[in-house]
């Protein structure tokens, strides 16, 4: 079996990470999506809702799994026995940052493999961030994230 873990907050889940999670799941057998529950981050969406919205958007591919994480990625990727840490590249400015934790991570456990797949040209602008920021000044969300997402996202900013 060939398994791959797609990590992230996911706070909330965009088109953009649909489009590489359903690309990723024509390469592997089963792809599990972790869900950070980072505490640190301090999210908008409680891990819950994170769950939910991926859960939803993704019930159609058999073979994609979500599960949270609060642990080291090499030892959720290792817990479920994948050799591979998916991650989507928008951007040079993504790069960086990747590169540091790709080499990290390698560190930790040279056995698992950082596979980047590019980002399809229609979401290279989107993040989660870019989302939330338009949902707070009442942008227009459409083609942007699942509807469940664009509800959620209205719900957090008419408080
Ligand atoms: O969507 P994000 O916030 O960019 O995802 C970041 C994430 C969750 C992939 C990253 O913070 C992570 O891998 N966290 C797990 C902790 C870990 O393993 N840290 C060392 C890797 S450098």
């Amino acid at each position: 079996m060939r398994i791959a873990v797609y990590p992230g907050s996911f706070d909330p889940i965009t088109n953009g990470h649909l489009d590489i999670i359903e690309r990723a799941a024509q390469l592997y057998d089963e792809v599990v999506v972790g869900v950070a529950e980072n505490i640190r981050k301090s999210p908008l969406f409680s891990l819950k809702d994170r769950i939910r919205f991926a859960g939803n958007a993704l019930a159609h591919l058999k073979n994609v799994r979500i599960e949270s994480f609060n642990c080291l990625l090499v030892e959720f990727a290792r817990r479920h026995d994948a050799h591979s840490i998916i991650k989507g590249l928008r951007a040079v400015s993504d790069f960086e940052h990747e590169f540091q934790m790709a080499q990290l991570n390698r560190k930790l456990d040279p056995s698992i493999e950082t596979m980047f797949m590019m980002a399809s040209p229609e979401y290279v602008y989107l993040s989660s961030s870019a989302v939330k920021e338009i949902a707070e000044y009442g942008g227009c969300l459409e083609g942007l994230v699942p509807p469940e997402v664009e509800e959620g996202l209205q719900k957090s900013f008419s408080r």
